[in-house]
């Protein structure tokens, strides 16, 4: 069925036909070549589709046309200013850091836009109530620098500013490294006119095909057969492929590399399923049809014939000793390393006067970019398979899909999509190497495009954890010894499950003298979500143990928790709990000295609160990260003078959202300062594997100072070509007439920066060049008769070296403590029916993440950075929860043990409490017990 109607769309009466039953409003403007109007969650809860229908913010995602009445009138984010004419808000967006992956952007500025139809006076309040009620989620920013950008738009509306104020002047400083200069990719995003995959979607060839997945909805289970044959004859189905069509080894090369595997074997990642179904989300067939509605409602009539076998949730549960095992060639616990410092810890915990302990467990934290998955893929004209994709690591990824499908690599490429959000989710191949089964398989262009229920369950989380510890200390306070178990999660697959669960015993207790310590960190598997990158990787796990141990052992000794971490705080000539000097020992007390005032401040407001009967609470951690992959990191960079004296940079600094397009820019800048640049004369050519040199992945805090530095060495290798004896530089006409060549490679790599791992034997070593520090504070209040928590304030005091980009770095800051509040609160993923929506899975909303929200930075210079830098992202999501979790302890004596703090964990725990009842957990079961299996190591060293 079609109608026909008119609808005012931007000013303009335009005729539409559609399927008033079927169509979206989103997905006509869409049709309609309005691809500003984003599709998320695509079920009405994220806000990405909002447009102003009659005045009104309105989602299109689930609003029928046939709910749409002839001469709407319309306005989409095409309607509210172009590149040449920005709106306000749409300049106050590039200008205050409002655009990351910039994916929610056009919702929210349509949503401001409706905002101020009836209100250009709001306060903040006001604009984050209005945010809330029309679902307005933004993954990437905090919310914070979105409030500063409507209010500063708002100024321009009434007249009490201009749009040159709320502009920044690029040409007014001569040094850009450090400024607040934006983005370039944030212009086509606050116009509505980037274009994401799904985008891309709409703009493929006559001919091209369009696939669904066909995924496992049980958690375990072997495959007795895959049955087509109906799905097959329905209406447009081209052709179904199961695990027989894929030609490579069928499996993501994801080996695990550790001296202490408990086997020689692999861990297999299928990437469609043949044999065995190991979590939900697993890919059974994967279907081609001429439509995409064709292509999903074949794909729900092929059956799947299974022989349903015993689930393990957990690592607990899957290393029972009558589990079965879940991968053919791997114990279920089957990677461990031991860690030895200082004198053997059993009897100082014997006579420590002050002993703590406890059992944690971390989720499995959902990444949750609001954008979800979407790939295109097809031969190029060099005959060359070509995927473009949501990629964070380009040249890995064509590695990965290489070895899985068989195509060889030299015939394979890798472009990166414009990218709604990552945060490490994009680091997995699987459905990059669907689409190369599909054109290899087909032939013809293909394009797939997954439901936000669907990329839920197949994509990667952060692995969750299981740890038992205890911290003993003194009458003074002086921390004596530290013992703990702790077991990695990562479900199903991993990507990365050697560097995380070596970061459980490399990251926990940074900065604290510790001089005695025994640990044990074990890896194993379970039939949950599988483990991918995730910003922070390994220490937000592990700082759930030992910020609260540390918080427990001040509670206990009835030391101030600011006191107690100064006082532990190591000094020159402690070490690291991996027996290595710090790289620095002024960092942390600076910091915590910076933030004594504001830690002052709440804790005096917490204070008078009690008086009044109000449960409020302060909370710290101390976290901080590595920066880069260690020795065995390596970047390139190309740099080249064009025939109009401009420059390009050639690089895959992969942009998910945190700016590698402003790094690239930023350091290309600076890097050729003597040329006198401006930003208008650096083109980016950007993330193909075609046209770029491989910058390596855009993960562990790495690119700043990697393409960094790369990006140094090939600067000088220019300058020093287009230097002229008396200094000058050449032009690229005399470059070209003197036969100098005009293009250079930069190269750097990290070897001798650091050791190449732990001792396999006593954890013993240095794996990382450079540090990140943060010290995080929250004041959160509980309800004692819900347990809600709530976040009233949050400021972080941080060292992430020379700022190079302050918008970039701030983003970070309130990004990835955004997440942090979530991770403390709410996020949660085990694949159940409710998780495969971003709210199922607790996403903070803006009324979960504080107005009052504050970043002190500290700048110290890195001998080994580029310009003093380190890395940035990662110092803000690794300990930053701990802060909350603490806060809520000390808001009315409800220690939570296991994230996320829910308002039930919470109430029970107070009410627990209330009874005078103990709240320590019974500790966790992760395999042969903790001494038994040391003893095992110590007799087996390698
Ligand atoms: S609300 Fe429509 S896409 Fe999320
Ligand atoms: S910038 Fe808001 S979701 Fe990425």
């Amino acid at each position: 069925m079609a109608t026909r109607l008119i609808v005012s769309i931007n000013g303009v009466e335009r005729p539409v036909v559609c399927d008033p039953e079927k169509d979206s409003l989103a997905g006509v403007l869409r049709r309609m070549g309005l691809t500003g109007t984003k599709i998320g969650c695509g079920t009405g809860v994220c806000g990405a589709c909002s447009v102003i229908l009659n005045g009104e913010v309105i989602r299109t995602c689930n609003r029928k046309m046939k709910n749409v009445a002839e001469f709407s009138e319309i306005i989409t984010i095409e309607g509210i200013g172009t590149p040449q004419h920005l709106h306000p808000l749409q300049q106050a967006w590039i200008t205050y850091g409002g655009v990351q992956c910039g994916f929610c952007t056009p919702g929210f500025i349509v949503s401001a836009y409706g905002l101020f139809l009836k209100n250009q006076n709001p306060t903040r309040e006001e604009v984050r109530n209005w945010f809330k009620d029309h679902k307005n989620i933004c993954r990437c920013t905090g919310y914070k620098p979105l409030i500063d950008a409507v209010m500063a738009a708002a100024k321009v509306m009434r007249g009490e500013a201009t749009m040159d104020d709320i502009t920044f002047k690029p040409a007014a400083v001569k040094d850009l490294y450090g400024s607040a200069l934006p983005r370039p990719s944030a212009l086509p995003k606050v116009c509505g006119l980037a274009d994401y995959g799904d985008d891309l979607k709409l703009k493929m060839p006559e001919g091209t095909l369009h696939l669904a997945v066909v995924l496992s909805e049980v958690h375990h289970a072997k495959i007795i057969g895959i049955d087509t044959s109906a799905a097959e004859k329905m209406p447009g189905v081209v052709k179904i492929m199961t695990a027989k069509d894929v030609k490579g080894s069928n499996s993501l090369p994801v080996p695990q590399i550790h001296p202490r595997m408990k086997a020689h074997g692999i861990l297999e990642f299928p990437v469609i399923c043949g044999k065995k179904i190991n979590r939900r989300g697993d890919v059974v067939a994967l279907v081609a049809a001429d439509t995409e509605e064709h292509a999903r409602a074949a794909a729900k009539a092929v059956k799947q014939n299974l022989e349903i076998l015993p689930k393990y949730m957990t690592y607990p549960e899957a290393v029972m000793p009558n589990a079965i095992q879940l991968q053919e060639t791997l114990p279920n616990f089957y990677m461990e390393q031991p860690l030895y410092k200082g004198q053997d810890t059993a009897d100082l915990f014997e006579d420590a006067p002050v002993v703590v302990e406890g059992s944690f467990y971390s989720s499995r934290e959902p990444h949750l970019p609001i954008e979800p998955d979407t790939v295109q893929g097809y031969y190029d004209a060099d005959e060359v398979l070509t995927i473009q994709c949501r990629a964070q690591a380009l040249y890995d990824a064509r590695g990965e899909v290489s070895a899985a499908t068989g195509q060889p690599p030299d015939k394979l490429r890798i472009i990166m999509n414009p990218t709604g959000g990552s945060f490490g989710n994009s680091m997995t191949s699987n459905t990059y190497s669907l689409m190369a089964v599909a054109v290899q398989n087909l032939g013809v262009p293909c394009t797939l495009t997954l439901s936000y229920e669907e990329f839920s369950h197949t994509s990667g989380k952060r692995g969750a954890s299981f740890s038992n510890g205890r911290l003993a200390c003194g009458k003074d306070g002086k921390i004596v010894a530290a013992e703990y178990d702790v077991a990695l999660d990562h479900g199903a697959y991993t990507v990365v499950a050697s560097i995380i669960f070596g970061n459980f015993i490399s990251i926990p207790f940074h900065g604290y003298s510790i001089p005695n310590v025994k640990a044990l960190a074990r890896a194993g598997m379970s039939n949950n979500g599988f483990q991918t990158a995730y910003r922070g990787f390994g220490s937000p796990q592990i700082y759930t143990m030992s910020e609260a141990l540390i918080d427990m052992a001040a509670e206990k000794a009835g030391i101030d928790a600011w006191e107690f971490r100064y006082k532990n705080l190591a000094k020159p000539g402690d070490t690291t709990i991996n027996s290595r000097p710090y790289m620095s020992y002024a960092i942390y007390p600076a910091l915590m000295e910076k933030l004594k005032p504001v830690y002052d401040q709440y804790k005096a407001e917490a204070e008078a609160a009690k008086k009044e009967g109000r449960h409020i609470g302060v909370g710290l951690s101390l976290g901080g990260f590595l920066s880069t992959i260690g020795m065995h990191d390596a970047a390139e960079v190309a740099l080249e003078l064009n025939p109009d004296d401009t420059v390009t940079t050639f690089n895959t600094w992969q942009d998910v959202g945190q700016g590698g397009d402003i790094g690239a820019l930023t350091h290309t800048l600076k890097a050729l300062l003597p040329l006198g640049l401006t930003p208008d004369r650096v083109k980016l050519v950007m993330n193909d594997t075609k046209t770029c040199p491989n910058t390596g992945i855009s993960a562990a805090s790495r690119q700043h100072v990697m393409a960094g530095k790369a990006t140094i060495n090939a600067a000088g290798k220019l300058m020093d070509a287009m230097r002229k004896p008396d200094g000058s530089f050449r032009t690229y006409a005399e470059m070209v007439k003197d036969g100098i060549p005009t293009k250079y490679l930069g190269k750097v790599d990290q070897m001798g920066l650091a050791d190449p791992g732990l001792n396999p034997n006593t954890g013993e070593g240095e794996k990382n060049s450079e540090f990140m520090y943060a010290v995080n504070l929250a004041q959160v209040e509980v309800d004692v008769n819900t347990g809600k928590a709530k976040v009233l304030k949050y400021t972080t005091a941080a060292d992430v070296g020379v700022i190079g980009n302050r918008l970039a770095a701030e983003g970070q800051g309130y990004g990835g403590l955004s997440h942090s509040i979530g991770f403390a609160l709410s996020e949660d993923y085990n694949a159940e029916k409710k998780h495969g929506n971003i709210i199922g899975c607790g996403i903070p909303t803006i009324d979960v993440i504080p107005d009052d929200f504050n970043l002190i930075f500290q700048e110290t210079p890195r001998k080994n950075g580029p310009h003093g830098s380190s890395g940035c992202s990662e110092d803000f999501q690794s300990s930053g929860h701990m802060a909350v979790i603490n806060a809520i302890n000390n808001a009315c004596g409800a220690r939570v043990y296991a994230l996320p703090a829910t308002p039930e964990k919470v109430k029970n725990a107070y009410e627990k409490k209330q009874r005078g009842e103990d709240l320590t957990p019974p500790k966790y079961y992760l395999g042969t017990e903790f001494e038994e299996e040391l003893v095992l190591i110590k007799a087996n060293p390698l």
